[in-house]
């Protein structure tokens, strides 16, 4: 068994953080401990009492919990449709806060671990022509179920994966050899070159041909740039890294949310997040990464117009204006009227 033991200024985060209410929860006990690269391992997790995972398709992740505070969303990386053991795969960031190094450093072999989920918001389009996937470095692992999906499926794709170097890529042995070798191009230190080629890529959009992409902020906002106007909203999927920083650094400003079923108004701080807010007047709201990107705490909104700083929403969502992340999204309007 682990136990993830944190910092002293953890521990007064969660003295003086409300407690959020975590969505259902599974115990799976890891069977294997894999070093995919020099930092990247993967792990196999199966049923703590040996019975079958629940049901997950390709581009579905689980929620790690580490601990009362430390949620982390992994993608799911292994055969879809598998219930015998999930597989996820973890960089160990340097300057992560902490979950990826746990992982890395903490969790052993025979460990039994928590999860929530699994939940899919990155699915594969049933019925699409042709599937363009593009991953940078440890955005493969999505990506890579895709693909193990697609090519079961006997569907057309097309795998683009950007790496430093042969040895910093995941899985390259198994996707670089049949039956995913045709379908799959190694990109490696292209530096400079990756607009270029990207353009080569993208530079149209065929009918019913649909683009998938995951990988750091930076490199997905490339893909946007040269996408722009060319690609449909509907046919472009985004798996991010963590919230996004350019929201996160926006000024915050105090706002009320009015709570259309309980009939409650509540302050929000300008250093307070909804769903604190919330928890904090008693009222229940269900959290997992608490950064914007897992969907768990999607909540409707009925007037008032939202200040989205997720990673969730598409543009067209966001556009709509009707639904919000409340664990970092906030308003613009001086009131949001929710549907709780
Ligand atoms: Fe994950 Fe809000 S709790 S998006």
């Amino acid at each position: 068994m682990i136990v993830l033991a944190w910092n002293g200024i953890r521990s007064w985060l969660r003295s003086r953080r409300p407690v959020h209410t975590l969505a259902p929860a599974l115990k799976v006990r890891v069977r294997r401990i894999v070093d995919e690269t020099v930092d990247i391992k993967s792990f196999e997790l199966v049923s703590a009492d040996g019975s079958a995972l629940p049901a997950w398709s390709a581009g579905a992740h689980i929620d790690m919990r580490l601990d009362d505070e430390t949620v982390r969303p992994y993608s799911l990386c292994g055969a879809p449709g598998a219930r015998d053991a999930y597989h996820i795969a973890v960089k160990n960031e340097p300057d992560s806060r902490g979950g990826s190094r746990a992982m890395h450093q903490r969790v052993r072999v025979g460990d039994t671990l928590v999860i929530g989920g699994p939940r899919n918001h990155f699915a594969l389009v049933d019925g699409a022509r042709h599937h363009v996937l593009i991953a940078a470095g440890i955005g493969i692992t999505p990506l890579f179920a895709m693909v193990q999906e697609l090519q079961a499926r006997g569907a057309s794709y097309e795998l683009h994966y950007f790496t430093r170097s042969i040895a910093e890529t995941a899985f390259h042995q198994v996707l670089s050899a049949p039956p995913y070798a045709g379908g799959v191009s190694f990109h490696h230190a292209v530096g400079g070159r990756l607009r270029e080629l990207l353009r080569r890529l993208l530079w149209q959009h065929p009918p019913g041909h649909h683009l998938y992409m995951c990988g750091p902020r930076r490199f997905t906002a490339v893909i946007d740039d040269v996408i722009a106007g060319i690609w449909p909203s509907e046919a472009i999927h985004v798996e991010y890294f963590g919230a996004d920083p350019a929201a996160e650094a926006a000024p915050n400003r105090a706002f009320e949310v009015k709570l259309e079923r309980s009939k409650r108004t509540i302050a929000v701080a300008a250093d307070d997040s909804i769903a604190d807010a919330l928890c904090a007047h008693g009222i229940d709201v269900v959290t997992s990464c608490r950064e914007g990107v897992c969907g768990t705490c999607l909540t409707g909104v009925i007037a008032g117009t939202p200040d989205h700083r997720d990673a969730f929403l598409s543009d067209k969502e966001r556009k709509a204006g009707d639904k919000i992340m409340i664990c970092v999204s906030r308003a613009k309007s001086a009131q949001l009227v929710l549907d709780i």
